[in-house]
């Protein structure tokens, strides 16, 4: 894999200084509802302010804004109250959402002039967003002098360890919900997996229909709902037995003791994705089965995207994993094999 080159490497002292993080966090009545991807950007930030920088600005976006209601809705006012809080420095500085900017999301050469104007150096830390071809962070990055920051690298790292050789069994386990998006990475990466577990909304789909080149395992049992609200009508049935017009709101536990006996044994793994709706308490059990084998195996193991990582977390067991990815979309993106926008626009090391 090309590595970018390192904000390690960058001479910062007297300089001012851009950074892009990705601050978009999960937000609840305008409250931050988990503050990870603020408290991962903070070594980057720090980094710069212990070498001497004169000005640190922070931009990222936060949400998906559509019109002038969002506005008030996803202001990066409470982040940026947060961020001052981890980092009192006064140097530092916090721009507002990058996309209240029409042209942030069209990579926009005028909007990345504004951004750059008045900085002398640009660090990418945003991981999360790397996946993303947007003027903060790819069109900034031929305007100024680019820099990879700490997050940035060490999730290439990590992540990257599972496109190389890997220690064997190689266990990969997808769920959730976007079943598209997920499948063209399952297909690039299954191949190169012991085995590939899934579970969620994810087998239904693969049941009716496998457009993949290679075998999978796939739930033999379910926690079966009358309807989806949690607290309908639900238990557990073999999938061949589940009541017509009933829903499989999670693995069964038939399952969850095959899938976990398989991960346990397993000694690479990489996990993306819910095996049911796990938010709800009575739906979580598959889950929690198999974030318990993970945490549980003596492997390598990462976990990405934002619904595992939050499950891993609640469960109090992200210490117990290798690496609790950042990034949704753009770990996906990269175990597919693609080169993320927001990387390949810095120098190379
Ligand atoms: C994410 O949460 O996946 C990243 O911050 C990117 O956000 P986006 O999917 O809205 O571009
Ligand atoms: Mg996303």
């Amino acid at each position: 894999m090309r590595l970018p080159r390192s904000v390690e490497t960058a001479d910062v002292e007297g300089q001012r200084v851009l950074v892009r993080a990705d601050l978009n966090v999960p937000l609840d009545g305008g409250e931050i509802a988990d503050d990870t991807r603020i408290r991962a950007a903070i070594p980057t930030i720090q980094l710069l302010l212990d070498r001497g920088a004169a000005a640190v600005t922070v931009c990222s976006h936060l949400g998906r804004p559509k019109n002038e209601e969002d506005r008030g809705t996803y202001a990066i006012a409470p982040v940026e109250r947060r961020l001052r809080q981890l980092v009192p420095d006064e140097r530092l500085r916090v721009l507002e959402n990058t996309r209240f900017n029409p042209g942030e999301t069209n990579n926009d050469e005028g909007y990345a002039r504004a951004l750059a104007d008045g900085n002398e150096l640009y660090v990418n830390d945003a991981f999360g967003s790397a996946h993303r071809a947007h003027s903060s962070t790819e069109a900034v990055a031929h305007l100024l002098p680019a820099y990879a920051g700490l997050l940035l690298l060490a999730e290439l790292d990590h992540l990257g360890r599972l496109l190389g050789e890997v220690e064997r069994p190689f266990v990969l386990i997808a769920g959730g919900a976007k079943v598209d998006d997920k499948l063209a990475v399952l297909e690039n990466l299954g191949g190169r997996a012991d085995r590939v577990l899934i579970g969620g909304k994810m087998a239904e789909q693969v049941r009716e229909h496998n457009p993949l080149s290679f075998a999978v395992e796939l739930p033999v049992d379910v926690v079966a709902a009358a309807e989806f609200a949690s607290d309908a009508e639900a238990h557990a049935a073999p999938v061949d037995e589940i009541p017509a017009g009933w829903l499989g709101l999670d693995i069964g536990p038939s399952t969850a003791e095959a899938f976990g006996a398989i991960i346990r044994e397993a000694r690479t793994i990489f996990w993306n994705g819910p095996m049911g709706v796990f938010e709800w308490s009575r739906f979580a059990a598959g889950t929690r089965a198999i974030a318990e084998a993970v945490a549980a195996a003596d492997a390598y193991a990462v976990v990405g995207g934002g619904d595992s990582v939050r499950a891993i977390k609640e469960l109090g067991l992200a210490e117990s994993v290798s690496w609790v990815s950042t990034g949704g979309g753009a770990s996906l993106e990269l175990l597919e094999g693609r080169e993320l926008p927001g990387v390949a626009a810095i120098p190379e090391r």
